[in-house]
């Protein structure tokens, strides 16, 4: 890999939308077909067995743009050590990924243990890696720090209650990311958070409505279209605003 390529980091590569945000990057680049490479990062890179059949696929068509690192976004440690493998290389899209979505307990069963696990997840941790990985992503001409949201986060669209552990981590991600925009925006940097839909993964689960390779070609537009003029912004894949 070399300094002058494109560089595109994505948590949560194993399986669901980082998956098929790796895949996508990978075979198609980004806006006007410009190749780009791409760093997948999952926890546990040897049991990633959809991500390593990709790597298969990707080295099969004689492509190298691919690289495969383990990332725990939770493990402070493991952090460091994913950043340390950088060194200064300017990264020009980070794509924080990795979710949960935990119990959706009703109000008298909310577990606290699990309600921090999934707040660090979802939360603390994007947020981490994004101040981790800002001198990388500062060096890009065009830096993006993108972060998979949810409108399950947006106060104003819930009409439905419930999901207090993932509504309210979504919330608080979307709160210090847009903080995030206004910090770095003098800095050439771009901040969004974006949802992808319901979207047919583990998570979103079989009867989601947006099939994942439609809803990652939509956050990949998005992505592509959104620039520091609109930083903070808080989109769906079709690239609609929504509401806080
Ligand atoms: N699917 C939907 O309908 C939907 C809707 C709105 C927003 N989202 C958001 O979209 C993102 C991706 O969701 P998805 O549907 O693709 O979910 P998914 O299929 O459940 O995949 C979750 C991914 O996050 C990774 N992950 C979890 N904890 C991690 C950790 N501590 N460190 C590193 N990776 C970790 C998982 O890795 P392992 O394989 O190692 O577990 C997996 O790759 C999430 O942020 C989610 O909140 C999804």
């Amino acid at each position: 890999m070399n300094h002058n390529s494109f560089y595109i980091i994505i948590t949560g590569a194993s399986r669901g939308i980082g998956l098929e945000l790796t895949k996508q990057y990978v075979f198609n680049g980004v806006s006007g077909g410009q190749s780009c490479r791409v760093i997948a990062a999952c926890r546990d890179p040897e049991n990633a067995q959809q991500l390593q059949a990709l790597a298969h696929e990707v080295s099969r068509k004689g492509q190298n743009n691919l690289v495969i690192r383990e990332l725990d976004v939770t493990n402070q440690d493991s952090v460091q050590a994913f950043v340390s493998t950088l060194r200064d290389r300017p990264i020009d899209v980070l794509i924080n990924n990795a979710g949960m979505f935990g119990p959706n307990a009703p109000l008298l069963d909310v577990d606290i243990d699990k309600w921090h696990e999934v707040f660090h997840i979802n939360c603390m941790a994007p947020v981490y890696l994004s101040q981790q990985l800002f001198e990388n992503v500062r060096q890009s001409q065009i830096g993006k720090i993108v972060t998979i949201s949810s409108d399950m986060g947006s106060i104003g669209l819930n009409e439905g209650g419930g999901a207090y552990l993932y509504r309210s981590s979504k919330s608080a991600l979307n709160s210090a990311m847009y903080s995030l925009s206004l910090d770095v925006k003098s800095m050439g940097v771009t901040v969004m958070m974006l949802h992808p839909g319901h979207v047919i993964t583990d998570m979103g689960g079989p009867n989601a409505k947006v099939p994942v390779q439609e809803s990652v070609e939509g956050l990949r537009r998005v992505i592509d279209d959104t620039n520091l003029d609109e930083t903070g912004a808080f989109k769906n894949w079709l690239g609609e605003s929504l509401p806080w």
